[in-house]
């Protein structure tokens, strides 16, 4: 039997995230084994860059959840994942849970091409912020297959189950977890990785910044991407990152110490650390 995992990332009991996934997760046709994670309950530590994790099939060393998040990530053949917007981005516990996946390449072969559906739920029209580009980030280093990447406004606990298009839309979703493709970009997208911001570099070249392709705008602002010289998300490219510059990192770390160490020594005298007193 397959299985679907549902991650919410909001602390609100019966709120927007959780129900749209509710939904979602109780359309698909076919009988699986079902699981939700609230993120937010569990403990997920900043990670402390020991670059473990690299090695094949490390678990992270830290004392926490992580290791129960990616492993239900890993066994399950779908994840569908929803958070709400907080200030202009999306819910913070999602970025540390990203922050965690220095070890993506390893995680990867268990998660590449399988269905994510991301759904981000806000308040206010134009307060969205950045939250698309980086709810992007997660699935797209786990090299999943992105059946959608919804945007749902919904300011009160509940209030995106009370439009009938949010519940035939989430229904949809459900249906098609399995029979899904990757969901087709706006013209104004990215038409890699979707993202929906850009930076404006010089000579009128304009750059993404979650897959670095590179191109123009044309003219009415749409973005041609469409011949970049490089995308991290090509395949392969993630895994010559992780495999290739990140490995090699930790071996230069281990060439220079002692030079690094001379540099730190130069600042531990100014010890102006402070925590609250308990
Ligand atoms: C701390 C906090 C910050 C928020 N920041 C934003 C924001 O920047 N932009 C926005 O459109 N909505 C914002 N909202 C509204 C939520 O995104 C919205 O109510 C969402 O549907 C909540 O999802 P949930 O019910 O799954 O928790 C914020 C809500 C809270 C509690």
């Amino acid at each position: 039997m397959k299985k679907v995992l549902g991650l919410v990332i909001s602390e609100r009991k019966f709120g927007n995230s959780e129900l749209l996934l509710k939904e979602i997760m109780s359309q698909i046709p076919e009988q699986c084994n079902l699981e939700m994670i609230r993120l937010t309950e569990l403990s997920i530590k900043p990670c402390k860059a020991c670059y473990r994790c690299i090695e094949p099939e490390a678990e992270c060393r830290l004392d926490d959840d992580f290791n129960f998040v990616i492993n239900k990530i890993k066994e399950a053949d779908a994840l569908i994942i929803g958070m709400p917007v907080y200030v202009l981005g999306p819910h913070g516990y999602y970025k540390m849970l990203t922050d965690r996946l220095l070890g993506a390449a390893n995680y990867s072969r268990y998660t590449k091409g399988k269905p994510c559906v991301i759904v981000y739920t806000y308040g206010i029209q134009r307060w969205e912020g950045y939250s698309r580009m980086a709810a992007l980030v997660f699935p797209r280093m786990l090299e999943m297959k992105i059946i959608d990447c919804w945007q749902v406004r919904a300011p009160l606990p509940g209030e995106g189950l009370l439009n009938p298009q949010n519940i035939d839309h989430a229904q949809y979703l459900g249906l098609n977890l399995f029979a899904g493709q990757e969901y087709t970009k706006g013209p104004r997208d990215c038409p890699h990785c979707g993202s929906d911001l850009f930076r404006l570099l010089p000579n009128e070249e304009i750059e993404c910044p979650i897959c670095s392709a590179k191109g123009t705008l044309k003219p009415n602002n749409i973005p041609d991407l469409s011949k970049p010289d490089y995308c991290r998300f090509w395949p392969g490219e993630l895994e010559n990152h992780f495999k290739g510059w990140v490995v090699e990192t930790k071996q230069k770390f281990l060439a220079e110490k002692d030079r690094l160490k001379d540099v730190q020594k130069l600042y531990k005298d100014k010890d102006w650390w402070i925590k609250p007193q308990n």
